[in-house]
């Protein structure tokens, strides 16, 4: 008897031979004569019918008292059934029980968000969960092999830093080993703690890095084109349903790339995943009873590019009180996307309000060469980029108007002292992208374990 995964069955050569299927009940219905078993072996979901009289008795017993997430080992002959998602059902013949599950908490009826974030172990299992880890994987497989494709490599940047990427507000700090010793130089490591009054103070500490940019921009000059894929922190402080404190971002960076040529690698690469999810998660797509429409239309490219100063006013006409010179808060991000029926880039927005290593925009110097992806349908901001300031003293000026250390940006600086190029990144925020394309309501159900201001557990 071969023993199959469930996702397999439509491949069978006959249907004639017994199988073996490892997995769990997570359903059952039965009346006095009949059980429907519904079995997941982690690769897919199937009926299983048990009919009183065409199994052992002991058999029928045992599914009986058969309860929901107890493990087992089935055999039984597949059946086609148009009626069945999957197309296939299955007649069992034999039972073994691996282990009877207690009393399992997560039961049929609805529960609260809260009781199923605490649970969130056990969570993972249920079908809607499951199709969104399937999709996530599609989307994390189809960014590596987009990027490999076009030369970048992926180098890894380190998750322990000694400054901000993004800003010192949303920083981690956390103590590094206290004996450490500054460069021999027998100092404790001085670092840059945001909000004390000195630049710096005797501590030992590290941050956990916010983005891996500024360590890819070192790296174009070894490898030209280059992403990382990796976990990422932000203490944010508010509780959005578009905020994590740990996430997981990809960063790309490439030489000799400027504004536009990156926007268009990040359409590009976007209608890649798209695709990819539209071709290889049909199931898991229909499983959270996803609106496809937008996600094809997505897929063929053609996204409109709004200047900053365009997209207030548009903003401002739907009714919001941004402001020319402002950054976009979550409402506005909200009710311009809606506008579109598939992602737009918003560019150029005032210097005041982005990062210290975008470059300065030659026609409007009050102005950066950065783009933001926002995703139709109210998902807001998913991807964020930028043209980098590859000028020495243009960089050095903002890094000190940002009351940087600078110390800690000399090896940046270095970057624009030996063979400075014209250079673009942007950075996805994996979970964004996949609340986007699952068509989730709030970020927190796109990673495994989420950690969020109110949640660390479990
Ligand atoms: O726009 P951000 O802050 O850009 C950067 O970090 C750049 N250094 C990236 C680069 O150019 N290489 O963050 C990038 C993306 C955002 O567009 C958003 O999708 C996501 O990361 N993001 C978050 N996702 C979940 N929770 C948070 N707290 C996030 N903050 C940003
Ligand atoms: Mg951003």
């Amino acid at each position: 008897m071969v023993q199959v995964f469930i996702k397999d069955i439509p491949k069978l050569q006959s249907l004639d031979e017994e199988v073996i299927i490892k997995g769990w009940l997570f359903n059952k219905r039965s009346s006095g004569k009949i059980h429907f078993l519904q079995v997941r072996d982690g690769t897919g979901f199937i009926q299983v019918i048990v009919e009183k009289g065409n199994v052992k008795d002991n058999v029928f017993q045992s599914c009986n008292e058969l309860t929901l997430e107890s493990s087992i080992i089935i055999e039984g002959k597949a059946k086609k059934d148009d009626r069945a998602p999957s197309g296939f059902e299955m007649d069992l013949t034999d039972l073994k029980v691996i282990q009877l599950a207690h009393e399992y908490p997560i039961q049929k009826k609805e529960h609260g968000i809260e009781f199923l974030l605490d649970n969130r172990h056990l969570w993972l299992r249920s079908p809607k969960q499951w199709a969104i880890q399937r999709i996530r994987n599609t989307i994390i497989n189809s960014i590596f092999e987009y990027l490999n494709s076009q030369g970048f490599i992926k180098i890894d940047s380190p998750i322990l830093t000694p400054t901000a990427c993004e800003g010192t507000t949303t920083l981690f700090p956390v103590p590094y080993i206290p004996s450490w010793k500054d460069e021999g130089k027998g100092d404790a490591i001085k670092v840059f703690v945001p909000n004390s009054k000195t630049e710096s103070n005797d501590k030992p500490f590290a941050f956990l890095t916010q983005s891996g940019q500024l360590y890819l921009e070192a790296a174009i000059f070894a490898h030209r084109r280059v992403f990382d894929f990796g976990p990422t922190f932000r203490a944010e402080k508010s509780k959005t349903r578009r905020h994590l404190t740990e996430f997981w971002m990809m960063d790309a960076e490439a030489a000799f790339v400027e504004h536009r040529e990156n926007m268009k690698i990040q359409e590009e690469l976007t209608v890649a995943i798209v695709k990819n999810v539209l071709d290889k998660n049909t199931k898991e797509l229909e499983m959270l009873k996803r609106n496809i429409k937008s996600l094809e239309n997505s897929a063929q490219g053609k996204y409109t590019i709004i200047t900053h100063k365009e997209a207030i006013k548009i903003t401002n006409k739907l009714g919001s009180k941004v402001s020319e010179r402002d950054d976009f808060g979550a409402e506005d991000e909200t009710i311009l996307p809606k506008e579109f029926d598939r992602p737009i880039f918003i560019e150029k927005y005032p210097k005041e309000v982005k990062a210290f290593y975008m470059k300065e925009d030659a026609n409007d110097k009050s102005r950066v060469l950065n783009d933001d992806m926002l995703a139709p349908e109210g998902y807001g901001e998913i991807i964020g980029g930028s043209q980098r300031e590859d000028d020495y003293d243009k960089l050095l000026k903002r890094i000190k108007e940002e009351k940087l250390p600078v110390k800690d940006f000399e090896w940046y600086l270095d970057l624009r002292k030996y063979g400075s190029v014209p250079h673009s990144g942007f950075g996805i925020g994996l979970e964004r992208y996949v609340t986007w394309i699952c068509g989730l309501k709030h970020i927190r159900t796109t990673i495994p374990f989420p950690r969020m201001i109110n949640r660390l557990r479990p």
